[in-house]
């Protein structure tokens, strides 16, 4: 199935390790400015792929795009015909948690979705799409060593980014921390495929306030997210 209709990548062109922002041009940006001698692996549709050194640890970068769709397909590539074993999403949420600041870290222990993606397994009841607990604990450990603004919960993937019917917050009142767009999917290749994966954003905006982050405030949270993200990859190896 290598190459498929989305990778250019050979096998043995991707790391074990993925790190996966949505979009594309952020993993040019991490590949050129956090990974020693990166080497391009994919354009096709855009969606650039790099593999490089972090501190001696081969991990490689490639943007989702946006939505369960699209994350779904590259996760599943990934993990299923390329050899990789982990895959970290790092992305921006909007928080709609009153104990959550703009770029403040949130790690997505769990994927609540209004999406159905789950109802391709057939199965007769709800499935609850959870992170791996070893890149939970690790990437946790990290943030927490380094002094970082953390919550640990649940967040919302949500199929719409302009929602008529504005039920975002109702989420809110289940302790839901913050809403994206593509975790649950994320989650759910990874439990079917007996794979690990991790969702961790940076907190761009608010539902609750309004207040979205300056540029420049999510160019330096974004690099604390990236520095959890990398030293975990660093620390499985
Ligand atoms: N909704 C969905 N996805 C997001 C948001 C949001 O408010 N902010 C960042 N990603």
């Amino acid at each position: 199935m290598i190459p498929t209709p989305h990778n250019a990548a050979k096998l043995g062109d991707i790391a074990r390790t993925v790190l996966m922002p949505g979009d594309p041009l952020r993993a040019e940006f991490i590949a050129e400015h956090f990974l020693q001698e990166p080497v391009q692996f994919n354009s096709i549709r855009g969606m650039l792929g790099f593999t490089g050194q972090y501190k001696g640890v081969t991990v490689s970068v490639m943007g989702s795009g946006m939505g369960m769709p699209s994350i779904g397909i590259y996760s599943y590539e990934l993990l299923s015909f390329y050899g990789v074993e982990n895959i970290i999403r790092v992305g921006t949420a909007g928080g709609i948690h009153r104990d959550l600041k703009l770029k403040d870290i949130v790690f997505a222990i769990g994927a609540s979705t209004n999406s159905n993606y789950a109802s391709q397994y057939n199965l007769q009841g709800t499935f609850a799409p959870v992170a791996d607990y070893s890149l939970l604990r690790t990437a946790v450990d990290i943030a927490e060593r380094e002094g970082f603004r953390y919550m640990v919960g649940n967040i919302l993937s949500s199929d719409t980014f302009y929602s008529d019917a504005e039920d975002t917050m109702d989420w809110a009142k289940m302790g839901v921390l913050a809403v994206e767009m593509e975790t649950a999917a994320l989650y759910m290749n990874a439990a079917r495929l007996c794979k690990k994966a991790l969702g961790l954003f940076t907190i761009s905006d608010s539902l609750i306030t309004g207040e979205i982050t300056s540029s420049e405030e999510r160019q330096n949270s974004f690099t604390d997210m990236m520095k959890v993200a990398l030293e975990t990859a660093h620390r499985i190896g």
